[in-house]
């Protein structure tokens, strides 16, 4: 038998040794359950599973700041299941100091922008420079990547659903012009918003087609280069699904529909406010004690 103090002894012992054991346990577990937390964190877009990526690139100028913050609304309210979607704003060398500023706090801010190596224009260079850059300064490929007007009125959730099915590779997608054709073989896709697979925005970066033919009208351009190279067999003409702002332009205007994708040449705020309250975006507002707006 053991002696009295020796037998407190031992059992103060083992419970010491229950309690350190109990709480190394518990600091595993706990451990263990916030590493999970912020593994499935991580991963959260993958256990999303969405079908594919799609960079939207929206070709803007430096100085357009009210815009951007605008479309950082728009755009920043809409989300799809189907596909994760990146939208950036695009322009060329920031040439002024008082933008070279503000451009940098946008982007220590939103990290939304990507500056190309050209000199701001229109029918000069800017979207041979975007496609064949991108493959170069992206750190990982899209399925997908759109070239759009800072314009345009893009819905996520039907523009997903409409690239859902759709074939992942040589994919040329938008609305063809001229304005009353059916026929996305004929001509080209408009600039206010189209849609290449990734192979065919390797293909403009390698191939001389383009490299050689880069001043002119930029979307009539890119509908060249795929014909001279005899790519893009999946082409798409989403009519009447996208289309420019009604009474704008003639036969690519119509009215404004349920299941539309994109509207096109809203250049007034009328204009946008008209269409954000079409499609009832802000209807989504939650109520609350904060706040009371009410509109006629
Ligand atoms: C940017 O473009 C200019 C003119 O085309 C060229 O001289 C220069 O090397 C380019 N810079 C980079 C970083 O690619
Ligand atoms: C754009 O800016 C970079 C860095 O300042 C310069 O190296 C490049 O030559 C410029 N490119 C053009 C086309 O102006
Ligand atoms: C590029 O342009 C040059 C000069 O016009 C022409 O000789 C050459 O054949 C063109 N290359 C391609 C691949 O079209
Ligand atoms: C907007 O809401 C109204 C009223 O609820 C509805 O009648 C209309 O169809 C909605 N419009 C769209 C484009 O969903």
């Amino acid at each position: 038998m053991m002696p009295r103090k020796n037998l407190l002894l031992a059992s103060l012992s083992s419970f010491a040794i229950v309690i350190f054991i109990f709480f190394i346990s518990f600091t595993i577990h706990s451990l263990t359950t916030s590493l999970t937390n912020i593994i499935l964190l991580q991963q959260a877009p993958l256990i999303v599973n969405t079908q594919f990526t799609l960079l939207i690139g929206i070709f803007t100028r430096p100085g357009n700041f009210d815009r951007r913050h605008f479309l950082r609304l728009v755009y920043g309210i809409q989300s799809t299941p189907i596909a994760r979607i990146d939208v950036k704003f695009i322009f060329c060398n920031i040439t002024n100091r008082e933008q070279r500023t503000f451009v940098s706090l946008e982007i220590m801010r939103f990290n939304d922008i990507i500056v190309l190596n050209c000199t701001e224009n229109m029918n000069s260079g800017k979207t041979y420079t975007y496609f064949s850059t991108l493959p170069q300064i992206l750190p990982t490929r899209y399925d997908y990547v759109m070239k759009a007007d800072d314009d345009v009125y893009l819905r996520l959730e039907p523009l997903a659903s409409s690239l859902q099915s759709l074939p992942r590779v040589d994919l040329y997608y938008g609305f063809v012009i001229p304005c009353p054709s059916m026929n996305p073989f004929v001509h080209y896709m408009s600039g206010m918003g189209f849609v290449l697979s990734w192979d065919l925005v390797e293909w403009i970066r390698r191939s001389n087609i383009p490299a050689n033919n880069t001043y002119g009208p930029e979307d009539k351009l890119v509908g060249q280069w795929l014909n001279m190279g005899n790519k893009a067999k999946n082409r798409v003409s989403n009519k009447p699904k996208m289309y420019d702002y009604p009474g704008t332009n003639g036969k690519c205007s119509h009215e404004l529909i349920p299941d539309t994708i994109a509207v096109h040449r809203l250049k007034k705020w009328e204009q946008w406010i008209n269409v954000l309250r079409f499609f009832n975006v802000t209807k989504q507002l939650q109520p609350s004690s904060l706040y009371s707006i009410s509109y006629d």
